[in-house]
């Protein structure tokens, strides 16, 4: 497998570093993007069966997305991603819950998909939180490899509307101060609906609002699980905990509601791909 050696892109390949982060402190995609997702793959399947339809989901990292898609009556599901600890996880936790026992995970990269899957082909191809980190022509030309005629490409991520809110640019400024450089944006220049219309795909784009809570340690734990922190060494991380606790302890004084809990209101965008050949 081959990893880019762009310091950008390496942000993107070391989640696993922080993998119990992750877990604690990411939350998959809101249900109302989730059903919709599922009902717009009935509608355009109708003469089959929803956990029939083959789904490979790109970037599953732990696994949060992909069972949430299982859990939407998704059921023939694969998922990718070439971290192996994030993997690692995904499959701990398919193994324990006979609910998840049938997603099958594989590792490695979009550029190595068509070796991977070989002559199979996909219903339905999700990206969830992910297609930023292989939003190119080359990578979408291979997804289309195994791309069935009349498929779709799902990608849920970052809405393009919103910008970061001041606590998250005051946290990355922080990041960047440490690290001595500053934080690469994996969102800068990612344009998700014209790469896929520039591969072929007619493409239709969405927005939903999402609403999380976090306490203070879901929400630390979030942080921790950005790119910027996994690429941190252990003796940058140290610093970098005294930092976020300071600004989460400020974060919660002055924006925490009386339970302790911070709210945080986002949109989400869903750009949906289709492929007629
Ligand atoms: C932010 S996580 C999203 C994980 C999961 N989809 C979720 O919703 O929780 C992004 C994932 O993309 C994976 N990734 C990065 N570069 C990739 C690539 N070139 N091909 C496939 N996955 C990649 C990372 O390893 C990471 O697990």
């Amino acid at each position: 497998m081959q990893i880019n050696q762009n310091s950008e892109i390496l942000l993107g390949t070391n989640f696993g570093t922080q993998v119990a982060d992750y877990e604690k402190g990411r939350v998959t995609s809101g249900d109302e993007l989730l059903n919709y997702v599922s009902q717009k793959i009935k509608e355009l399947n109708p003469s089959s069966l929803l956990e029939q339809i083959p789904v490979v989901d790109l970037g599953c990292g732990t696994g949060k997305s992909t069972e949430a898609l299982y859990n939407k009556g998704l059921q023939n599901i694969w998922g990718l991603d070439p971290d192996l600890k994030m993997l690692a996880t995904a499959r701990g936790k398919a193994s324990k819950t006979n609910l998840v026992s049938q997603i099958n995970y594989f590792e490695g990269a979009v550029s190595d998909i068509q070796s991977i899957f070989q002559n199979q082909k996909f219903k339905v191809v999700t990206a969830f939180t992910a297609f930023h980190w292989f939003c190119t022509i080359e990578e979408v030309n291979a997804i289309k490899t195994i791309m069935a005629t009349n498929s779709i490409f799902i990608v849920a991520t970052k809405s393009d509307r919103t910008s970061y809110s001041p606590a998250q640019m005051k946290f990355f400024k922080m990041l960047g101060e440490i690290r001595g450089s500053p934080l690469p944006n994996p969102f800068k220049n990612f344009y998700p609906a014209k790469v896929l219309q520039k591969c072929g795909f007619e493409v239709d784009v969405q927005y939903f609002p999402k609403e999380t809570m976090y306490n203070i340690e879901t929400l630390k734990a979030r942080a921790r699980s950005f790119g910027g922190w996994c690429n941190l060494t252990e003796e940058q991380k140290s610093i970098a905990e005294l930092k976020l606790d300071e600004m989460v302890q400020m974060l919660f004084k002055e924006e925490g509601d009386k339970d302790g809990l911070y709210h945080e209101t986002s949109e989400e965008m869903r750009v949906m791909g289709y492929l007629k050949s």
